[in-house]
């Protein structure tokens, strides 16, 4: 079912507001196939119902749901591999020579989506350094979206998803069967603690950062708001610090501050040192 112009506006206008991400002209196909489940869902006849709907109910929870679903969760367990043979190779064993006196390491993922991303991270640093086992992590995860944190606090995950990316020897040593499924042990899962953070807004409290996984999020905001975000990823990152993006993701020309590690392929970023 086609999306009429007006509609579409409307919906790209409440989507950014809510959520920084940008509908340009040319996404209406991707609204149609997100918002149709939901007009079904909602027993209504077209999408037009829906938005006159939403537009009775501004604030309420419709529109939340209308966010979730505008939301492209895409992910996998060490996706890409390279920012994870990076982190195994080369930041892991640095900030651990960094940081050795102190023990401690601070580390967010900062749209963690269903969780593969950040449990690839906490069973790399379990299975490859277990001199960490004695330190102080403090690893938090979050996500713009409830449904997304719930599944990262479960867990729990498709064989489906198991199969994309995640090597067996892990799965035999971090995961439990659940009937069809696979669960992250609970000695995992406890190690993160997930929260909801709209990154478009204020984030809450967090200690100076040693490594911010931001990667394939900042593909939907527009400039302005990529600078913004950027900046305060600056301000919270350590000064020898990392940062990682998406392959899509730069931060040239959006904030020299940085500078790109020469990792090939992983998308990893320092603040320019000196
Ligand atoms: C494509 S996934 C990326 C997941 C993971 N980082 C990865 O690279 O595999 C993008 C995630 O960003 C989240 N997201 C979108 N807009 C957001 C916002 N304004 N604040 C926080 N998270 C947001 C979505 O809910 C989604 O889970």
């Amino acid at each position: 079912m086609a999306i009429n112009p007006t509609d579409f506006d409307y919906i790209s206008k409440i989507v950014k507001e809510e959520s920084a991400i940008v509908l340009e002209k040319g996404k209406e196909y991707l609204v149609e196939s997100r918002l149709m489940p939901l007009v079904h869902q909602e027993k209504l006849e077209s999408l037009e119902n829906l938005v006159r709907k939403l537009k009775a109910q501004p604030r309420g929870e419709l529109r939340d749901t209308v966010i979730e679903a505008m939301t492209t969760n895409e992910t996998s367990f060490f996706r890409d591999i390279h920012p994870f043979e990076t982190l195994k190779k080369e930041i892991i064993p640095d900030l651990i020579e960094k940081r050795k006196d102190r023990k401690e390491l601070n580390i967010w993922c900062g749209a963690s989506s269903s969780g593969q991303e950040c449990y690839s991270l906490v069973m790399t640093l379990k299975n490859q350094f277990p001199v960490l086992d004695s330190w102080k992590i403090t690893f938090a995860a979050s996500d713009i979206s409830n449904q997304m944190l719930n599944r990262c606090r479960s867990g729990i995950y498709s064989q489906l998803e198991i199969n994309r990316g995640l090597p067996a020897p892990l799965m035999v040593k971090y995961f439990n069967r659940l009937g069809t499924e696979w669960q992250v042990k609970e000695e995992l899962r406890k190690m993160i603690q997930f929260r909801i953070t709209n990154l478009s807004e204020k984030w809450p409290f967090m200690p100076p950062l040693d490594l911010i996984m931001m990667r394939n999020v900042l593909i939907y905001f527009d400039v302005e708001m990529k600078k913004d975000i950027l900046g305060r990823v600056r301000k919270l990152l350590k000064p020898d610090g990392y940062l990682f993006l998406g392959a899509a993701e730069t931060t040239l020309n959006l904030d020299d501050n940085f500078e790109r590690m020469p990792y090939k392929q992983s998308g990893c970023y320092r603040l320019k040192q000196g």
